[in-house]
């Protein structure tokens, strides 16, 4: 599924684009919905006695969710196997090794049923390995050309619920799986419709665990795509596919995505500071929640930008956590570098994030979003001052990153609000070093 900007591109008509499409998993959302995962997988249309997996991290067994899910599902007539191996930043021989798992314990057919519990990483796994078991062969089948075969995905598989454990990723909801290639040291996605789950189920009660550090830095990667889906080209700007089947997962930002955009903004900036001064105050937790959601329906149809295209390969190089390096890219990139391409739009962001704009040019105004959200990020005390500080990252690593990010992102690239060379992309990360001092 690529996607051309320009004209001469032969798959698209030379007219602009008049259709959206919006495709989601069922959603059911709120405290203790955990409660729910037996009734939602009969609501899938699974019957009871069926054996499933969950597919998770050690950590969410000692902290006590793998048992409250098993035995929600046990009391509702489901037997489920628990594989709690996932690991951040996920690569390709993690699922490899998932989907010897499911064969070794079920045969080629697999499980009749998955759910994913955890973080984005857990999330990615479960996805990963449902559709790789339905479809056949391994991972690297169907990793994109010249990293992988690049075949299509053609089947979906069994009902896949996901129920994460962070307010940030939007796994829960999006057509890809980010998976790393070490010994190329670049990160892959599969993107496919057939990759998406059938369910989300979003529990706040599950999210008291994570600590003050993650939830501002899984909060940062939410807060990036709800304005990087703001800021993104609007869908009919953009050329029209010839064929229906040819639109882009992420396709430009429509009405639907700006309203869910708006709203994650908010939630997300206002409940920030209560989460991480206490984990256990609910409402904030469903409210972040609830803008990791918002964050990730608007974005992630709409299209992350260059900010996400510049993360993998860092996170990829360096093993940073996504949200910590979504954190201390985007004031240089979405917020910086960005702000060029619709100034008015930014005065928007800006007010939204609480900035005070009145009588300053559009202009300055526009410019007052990233100081905003740099003033969160210090307020939060527990956020990188920048490249630097998150991994060492000095001027002489530039280089690299700049090529990898050129190389192997440009399905980002191309989303882009406002062009960007590999000289743009060295300067903004010479600019991302130091956010503050
Ligand atoms: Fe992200």
């Amino acid at each position: 599924m690529s996607y051309e900007r320009s004209v001469s591109a032969s798959p698209h008509e030379l007219s602009t684009e008049s259709v959206w499409h919006i495709q989601m998993p069922q959603i059911r959302f709120g405290a203790d919905a955990t409660n729910e995962v037996g009734f939602q997988l009969a609501d899938l249309g699974v019957p009871t006695d069926s054996r499933g997996l969950i597919v998770t991290d050690d950590t969410l067994v000692s902290l006590g969710h793998v048992d409250r899910v098993s035995d929600q599902l046990e009391a509702d007539g489901y037997e489920a196997d628990v594989w709690d191996e996932s690991e951040r930043e996920p690569s390709i021989s993690i699922v490899d090794e998932c989907v010897s798992f499911v064969r070794e314990e079920m045969g080629d057919a697999g499980y009749d049923f998955y759910i994913g519990l955890g973080g984005g990483s857990c999330l990615d796994i479960a996805k990963a390995t449902r559709t790789i078991i339905a479809n056949g062969g391994e991972v690297i089948n169907y990793i994109a050309a010249p990293t992988g075969d690049g075949e299509p995905l053609t089947e979906s598989g069994p009902p896949l619920v996901l129920m994460p454990t962070t307010a940030g990723t939007g796994s829960e909801i999006s057509p890809v799986a980010i998976l790393s290639v070490p010994e190329k040291e670049i990160k892959e996605g599969i993107s496919s419709n057939h990759i998406r789950a059938d369910a989300a189920v979003l529990d706040p009660t599950l999210t008291t665990t994570l600590d003050p550090e993650m939830s501002a830095k899984s909060a940062m990667d939410a807060l990036g795509h709800a304005i990087e889906g703001y800021t993104t080209h609007p869908y009919d700007t953009l050329l029209r596919p010839s064929d229906p089947r040819d639109r882009p997962v992420y396709a430009g930002r429509t009405g639907l995505t700006e309203m869910f955009s708006e709203k994650a903004i908010d939630l997300l900036s206002s409940n920030i500071r209560r989460v991480v001064n206490n984990g256990d105050d609910l409402e904030a937790r469903s409210a972040m929640l609830r803008g990791a959601l918002f964050g990730a329906i608007a974005g992630l149809t709409a299209g992350a930008s260059v900010c996400h295209a510049m993360a993998y390969p860092v996170g990829n190089r360096y093993h940073t956590y996504h949200g910590e390096t979504i954190a201390a890219l985007t004031p240089a990139t979405t917020l910086g570098y960005n702000v060029a391409s619709d100034p008015e739009r930014f005065v928007r962001v800006a007010e939204m994030l609480g900035a005070d704009t009145s009588g300053m040019s559009t202009r300055s105004a526009a410019d007052e979003a990233k100081k905003e959200y740099i003033r969160l990020q210090r307020d939060l005390s527990v956020i990188p001052s920048g490249l630097t500080e998150l991994a060492g990252i000095e001027e002489d690593d530039i280089d690299w990153l700049a090529e990898r990010t050129v190389e192997s992102q440009q399905r980002l690239l191309r989303c882009n609000p406002r062009p960007v060379t590999k000289a743009d992309v060295h300067a903004i990360f010479e600019d991302a070093l130091h956010n503050w001092e």
